[in-house]
């Protein structure tokens, strides 16, 4: 998405005076303001934020400050459409820098996914009237707004790392096969997990190839049809990194979020979402050591909130999301000055026709909830 540059007065201000103005926007707006932080945003930003999580934490969060007129996103452009499309029209969503977007999501346009669907009814047969061949469509949420509207439309639903096996197996109660996109490492980790082979259970789609680059006969034999979409963040983490964490640390635990490869999330004690690796850390005793596979702002934060004990990030080479780091403060400043000012700008805003059938994706997956019992 187009951001237009910053108003001039907005691009010299130092950290201290953006922050006091910030504060002082927010008092004026009152309860009339929710701001929601995802947990890679740089701490100046999760400063400000009134509630801060994973993209399922703040999906749920999103709808519940009715009263608020305006939602701050502090995250990238999927996250405030998924909250535009979770709340009442009357309530406006703004993501402080338009031009954070999540390179994973761009991996599948509407096109493709509908090409794919298109495809594999021509190889399986009637993959939507029910019994083995029919096909779920599952989208991780990190995905645009049009592949939540595919996926509603076509019996499926949204997914986020918090929910990813619940989702599969709610799939698997009524299908005999899921296409689950953009992410294939969530998909493979999660179908391992479960017991699907990654070999002769699972195909590997490739959008620029004439059946995603498999014979019929791999589809026919697959249960899971992962999408070749990855994060190029969580790509940087490897197995040599944590054989190296356990040679200078022993006794550490490895803990690392799922869209890491395979052999990693095997190769590391614990996986989950990013509000599962906050919630294990600060659970873990005082004097533990942990060594984290996931975006760099979450684990200063978690090394610096856990005093006690050492964590540091297995990618010494650091690893920020440049996408989620686009929120800068002095963004987050303008938008609210605006708002202050009685003017609206960066709404994101989902067309009603979209909206509606990602209402029924994201739907499902607050229904499926994250299969545990806190829920
Ligand atoms: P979480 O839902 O775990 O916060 O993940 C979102 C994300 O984009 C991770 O890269
Ligand atoms: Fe997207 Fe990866 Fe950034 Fe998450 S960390 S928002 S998946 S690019």
């Amino acid at each position: 998405m187009y951001q237009a540059p910053l108003p001039q007065e907005y691009t010299g201000l130092d950290e201290a005076t953006v922050a006091r103005r910030i504060d002082a926007a927010r008092a004026k707006l009152g309860a009339k303001l929710v701001i929601l932080g995802h947990h890679y945003q740089r701490d100046e930003i999760i400063a400000h934020a009134d509630y801060r999580g994973d993209s399922y934490k703040l999906a749920k969060d999103a709808g519940t400050h009715p009263e608020a007129e305006h939602i701050v996103f502090c995250g990238v452009h999927f996250m405030a459409e998924s909250a535009d499309i979770l709340t009442p029209e009357s309530q406006v969503v703004i993501l402080p820098n338009l031009a954070a977007g999540c390179s994973m999501a761009d991996m599948a346009n509407h096109f493709q996914v509908r090409s794919a669907w298109k495809q594999l009814g021509e190889v399986l047969g009637d993959i939507e009237v029910g019994g083995a061949d029919t096909v779920l469509p599952i989208t991780y949420i990190n995905s645009a707004a049009n592949l939540k509207a595919f996926v509603g439309e076509h019996g499926g639903t949204v997914c986020t790392s918090s929910n990813a096996r619940a989702a599969l197996e709610w799939a698997f109660s009524q299908a005999g096969k899921v296409l689950f996109f953009p992410d294939q490492h969530l998909g493979r980790n999660t179908g391992v997990a479960m017991g699907v082979d990654p070999e002769t259970e699972m195909a590997l789609w490739d959008p620029f190839k004439p059946l995603g680059g498999n014979t019929p006969e791999k589809l026919r034999d697959s249960k899971i049809i992962l999408w070749k979409g990855h994060c190029s963040v969580h790509k940087r983490f490897t197995v040599e990194q944590i054989q190296d964490a356990r040679r200078d640390h022993p006794g550490v635990t490895v803990m690392v979020h799922p869209e890491c490869e395979l052999e990693v999330v095997q190769a590391s004690d614990r996986n989950g979402s990013t509000e599962a690796i906050l919630k294990a850390v600060t659970a873990a005793p005082a004097g533990s050591t942990w060594a984290i596979g996931t975006e760099i702002n979450l684990v200063r934060r978690l090394a610096k909130e856990n005093p006690d004990k050492t964590v540091f990030c297995l990618d010494s080479q650091i690893c920020p999301c440049s996408t989620m780091y686009r929120i800068h403060p002095s963004f987050l400043l303008f938008a609210l000055d605006e708002l202050v000012a009685g003017r609206v700008v960066n709404q994101v805003k989902v067309p009603d026709e979209t909206a509606r059938w990602a209402r029924v994706a994201l739907g499902r997956m607050l229904e499926i909830g994250t299969g545990t019992a806190k829920d």
